[in-house]
């Protein structure tokens, strides 16, 4: 958090986005405020959190929005893609489903935002290997091929939450 009064530098817009129960708004309460919940509900509409953090020096505010995987929940596209210059695309490691619909989501991503958004494809509840339904070489290579970032992460065990912000942030400066 910046002290009252802290000089921000930069103000940056992140969307999630992904199939519904992915993980998505756990994944924005693990970054923004440490906190993770099991009995998570489902989005509805809109919601965003804030953290400042430093980067090279700077003080920057990543505004993270986070919106309902389902249809029905959904608030209006074009405005939730307004002004982002990051993307988490999300999936679940142990649904199959979840990774077969990364490309509609790439599709609707890259027809609504900024062509120079920073896109990271995330495999997340990585924690649940036992029940993993993705293998990390078939994502890893399906990132390779579309030009993302590419990393699993666990929003219960706090694994890898940081890095894939971090990671969207340092590339967009
Ligand atoms: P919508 O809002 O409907 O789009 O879903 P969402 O993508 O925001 O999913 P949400 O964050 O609400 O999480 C769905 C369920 O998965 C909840 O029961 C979470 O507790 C659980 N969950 C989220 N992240 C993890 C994780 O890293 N590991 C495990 N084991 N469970 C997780
Ligand atoms: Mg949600």
């Amino acid at each position: 958090m910046a002290a009252v009064g802290e000089k921000i530098d930069y103000v940056f817009k992140v969307v999630l986005i992904g199939d519904s129960a992915v993980g998505k708004s756990q994944i924005l309460a693990r970054f923004a405020r440490d906190e993770f919940s099991l009995d998570s509900k489902a989005t509805i509409g809109v919601e965003f959190q804030t953290r400042t953090l430093v980067i090279q020096h700077k003080s920057v505010k990543a505004q993270i929005w986070d919106t309902a995987g389902q249809e029905r929940y959904r608030a209006v596209t074009s405005a939730y893609y307004r002004g982002a210059v990051g993307a988490l695309l999300v999936y679940d490691i142990t649904k199959r489903q979840s990774f077969d619909h990364i490309p509609r989501w790439l599709e609707e991503l890259r027809s609504h935002a900024d062509k120079n958004i920073v896109i990271m494809l995330v495999g997340n509840k990585s924690d649940l290997e036992d029940q993993r339904a993705v293998s990390t070489e078939d994502a890893s290579e399906f990132a390779q091929k579309e030009n993302l970032f590419f990393l699993e992460t666990s929003a219960l065990e706090a694994r890898n939450v940081e890095t894939a912000f971090q990671t969207v942030l340092t590339e967009i400066f």
